[in-house]
């Protein structure tokens, strides 16, 4: 499901040029990057052979923010199931974070989900995850339910967030 187009966008650095990136689907040779980053972002990180794998599900796509030398400044991935879409993992790299990559990489599942007629886009955040759940809002995600424990490592609950596409849910 490796169809989304390369975009190209730059974000301000506090007090140094603007740096340069661009979307584009996640290939072979950036998924040791991405290991690293879900290892630095994540306590149960996804490792390289869970990436390959989602590399070739025919149901999944991961979306990579590269500079121009291919350094991994962030990445997002969805799973799709019929109409219904599920994002797996969202993160940037922490000296690029506040910069609006996160949004960036979450508005390409926001129009990928428009333009698929997806019912919904869903996740689950953990309940302290301030700054990941205001970042969803900020999409339109509502919260709609808590699961009791579902983390390990700190133990901690899920919360639920959607974003209904479709008018008659909303
Ligand atoms: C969550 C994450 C992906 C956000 O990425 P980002 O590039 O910093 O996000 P953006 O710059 O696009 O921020 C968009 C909005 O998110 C919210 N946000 C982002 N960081 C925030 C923070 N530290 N505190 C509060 N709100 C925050 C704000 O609403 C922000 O909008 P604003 O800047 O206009 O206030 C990033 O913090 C991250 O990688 N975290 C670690 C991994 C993670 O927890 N992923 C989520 C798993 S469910």
């Amino acid at each position: 499901m490796n169809q989304f187009k390369p975009v190209v966008a730059s974000v301000p650095m506090k007090s140094v040029e603007p740096i340069a990136y661009k979307l584009v689907p996640m290939d072979r040779e950036l998924i040791p990057q991405i290991a690293q980053l879900e290892r630095l972002s994540f306590s149960l990180p996804w490792t390289e052979e869970m990436l390959l794998e989602e590399l070739e599900s025919m149901t999944g796509s991961v979306i990579v923010a590269v500079d121009k030398d291919r350094n991994v400044l962030g990445y997002a991935s969805i799973t799709v199931v019929l109409d219904e879409g599920y994002i797996n993992n969202i993160a940037v790299q922490r000296k690029y974070r506040r910069m609006g990559l996160g949004s960036d990489l979450l508005g390409v599942f926001i129009r990928f989900a428009e333009a698929q007629k997806l019912s919904f886009l869903t996740l689950e955040v953990r309940d302290t995850n301030l700054a990941a759940r205001s970042l969803y809002s900020k999409f339109g995600f509502r919260e709609v339910g808590r699961r009791k424990n579902y983390y390990d490592q700190p133990r901690e609950d899920a919360i639920l967030m959607t974003r209904f596409f479709k008018e008659e849910q909303v």
